[in-house]
């Protein structure tokens, strides 16, 4: 299938995981800002509760949460898996920025009070909801000419509550995703895919009743 005619179908087939990032960006910090305050106004969430919120980690910032983790994985596993995380910890810090996504859990339970029978969604909504607002980031950027990969170093407690006291963010924003961007390497091949994807047999995962 071709995705050609729809700039926006073409954005998707051409979005890649980049590992191999610089500290340049092709566009100026305002318009990262732009591009994630579009995305937070307008994309869904369930019965628009709105509780995406997003930290732009800039410069010294994105430094900072890097080292950050790299500290508090270092105390938390073995030290071979922590040899491995750190060197992947290192090309993260290398590159731009990175964009921290959060759910207000304070905006989802305050919805799930006034509207008891909504409650047993929100939970998994607020998830689905994160992941279209990081995969609407992901792919705005790639179309500036950023290089993005998605990380989820959340999974250690104390790094979202180091990032929360650091920058003094509310508690009750749950940490969800990070995604890391900047100017793709262009000795380390740009924004080309190192890896051909392979993919499943589309006849098995869509079907299309009634055509
Ligand atoms: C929900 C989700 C979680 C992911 N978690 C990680 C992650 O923790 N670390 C990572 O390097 N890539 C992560 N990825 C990237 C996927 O591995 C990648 O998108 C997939 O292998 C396809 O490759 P592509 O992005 O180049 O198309 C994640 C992607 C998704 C959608």
């Amino acid at each position: 299938m071709s995705a050609s005619g729809n700039p926006f179908l073409a954005a998707i087939e051409s979005r890649i995981s980049c590992y191999s990032l610089t500290k340049t960006s092709p566009i100026p910090d305002s318009r990262l800002q732009e591009i994630v305050n579009t995305v937070i106004q307008h994309t869904p969430s369930p019965f628009n509760v709105q509780s995406a919120r997003a930290v732009v980690l800039l410069h010294d910032n994105h430094d900072a949460f890097w080292d950050t983790a790299d500290a508090r994985v270092k105390e938390s596993v073995p030290e071979a898996v922590y040899q491995a995380l750190s060197q992947r910890i290192a090309g993260f810090k290398a590159a731009y920025g990175s964009v921290l996504f959060f759910e207000d859990q304070g905006a989802l339970e305050e919805l799930g009070s006034k509207n008891a029978s909504v409650q047993h969604m929100l939970a998994e909504g607020s998830h689905h909801s994160s992941g279209m607002h990081q995969f609407a980031v992901w792919t705005a950027l790639e179309l500036e000419g950023l290089g993005c990969n998605l990380q989820h170093y959340n999974f250690l407690p104390s790094i979202v509550d180091a990032v929360k006291e650091k920058w003094n963010l509310p508690s009750t924003w749950a940490l969800h995703a990070q995604l890391v961007f900047g100017a793709p390497d262009e000795a380390a091949g740009g924004l080309v895919r190192k890896r051909e994807r392979t993919y499943l047999p589309l006849e098995e995962r869509v079907r299309v009743l009634g055509a």
